[in-house]
């Protein structure tokens, strides 16, 4: 019902309503339309009021519920349903128990905040309240297991497509999946996955990115490597409208990718934004380490390195570092 009187609020943004208009077009008591707008304040709705004059709307929160995102939205399944959290562990966390249980395709779950943050390699990923987009859109893409990891690479093209449409930002990609401008880290994404033998029962790809985040929320650790989109622009970025983009481009490419679980249509997109390419590169996976020139990326999604005896290696996942530059995460 909170969802309703703002709706009738927006409808009449700018100018008052009676509550006891409101009241009639929902059919509820005037003191519940009161409670809700009540509600509504906490959340971070500015609305006026006045004796015997009613309500008006004057301005609407950057959250990132429903009712906020809708308007932005282009999509058809994924972000149609959402589950929109005002303080969680983690939001993969919570949309692999949900996957557990049962979830419509393109489900998105979003925080305001994560206290436990995952990123790769079991690192923290530092997820501060209001000033980032921290979600994880939840899929069941009928391809094998196999070709499920490629849907970070999917993922990694859709921020930074939607990074330059919505805020006119250029970043690179930095193999496999940080999204990076000048060198620093503005985006995260990690891919979960659940599969038996060869029927894939959820992937969840969770992306953080770092859109109002300033210096110093970022820790002393990660601030000489880490950037927001905020700091790059310098100016305050609406989370609703680049949310719905990042959502766009992601069931745009997702929809080419599950035909065949190829990324061939993306491939040299991807190498032309792979910030790696053609830079000296050390590759440490769980195996082995090798350092060479970071010369391709194949259909598989995997880095190809030439190492000094002008042998090639293929690396499948791991950390990769870039000679000359220090403070990556
Ligand atoms: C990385 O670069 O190490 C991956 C970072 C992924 C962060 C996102 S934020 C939303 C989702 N929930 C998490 O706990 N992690 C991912």
């Amino acid at each position: 019902m909170r969802n309703k009187v703002l709706d009738v609020l927006k409808a009449n943004k700018g100018q008052f309503i009676s509550g006891e208009n409101i009241s009639e077009k929902l059919g509820i008591s005037r003191t519940a339309v009161w409670k809700h707008v009540g509600k509504l304040r906490e959340e971070g709705y500015i609305i006026e009021s006045q004796t015997n004059g009613g309500y008006k709307l004057i301005e609407s929160p950057d959250i990132l519920s429903l009712s906020e995102l809708e308007p932005f939205l282009r999509t058809s399944f994924i972000g149609r349903d959402i589950i929109f959290l005002d303080s969680i562990s983690s939001t993969n966390t919570y949309a692999k128990k949900k996957a557990e249980e049962s979830f419509r395709e393109g489900t998105v779950i979003i925080a305001d905040e994560q206290t436990e943050g995952k990123g790769r390699l079991g690192r923290q990923w530092i997820s501060a309240r209001g000033k980032g987009i921290w979600m994880s859109v939840m899929l069941k893409p009928d391809i094998l297991p196999v070709d499920a990891p490629k849907l970070t690479i999917v993922a990694a093209i859709a921020v930074v497509r939607a990074l330059w449409s919505c805020c006119q930002l250029k970043a690179g990609i930095k193999w496999p999946n940080d999204i990076t401008v000048g060198n620093k880290k503005i985006c995260g994404i990690l891919t979960e996955m659940s599969a038996e033998a060869d029927e894939i029962k959820y992937v969840i790809i969770g992306i953080g990115i770092n859109t109002n985040v300033e210096i110093d929320d970022f820790g002393p650790e990660v601030s000489a490597a880490a950037t927001s989109v905020s700091i790059e622009t310098g100016r305050a970025i609406t989370r609703k409208a680049l949310t719905a983009s990042v959502l766009y481009e992601l069931e745009d490419m997702y929809e080419d990718f599950i035909i065949d679980g190829s990324i061939r249509p993306f491939l040299n997109e991807y190498k032309g934004k792979a910030a790696i390419l053609g830079r000296n590169v050390k590759a440490i996976s769980k195996k082995e380490e090798v350092t060479g020139l970071a010369t391709d990326i194949s259909e598989e999604g995997h880095l190809i390195v030439r190492l000094s005896d002008g042998t090639y290696r293929e690396i499948v996942s791991g950390e990769i570092s870039v000679r000359g530059l220090c403070g990556y995460i």
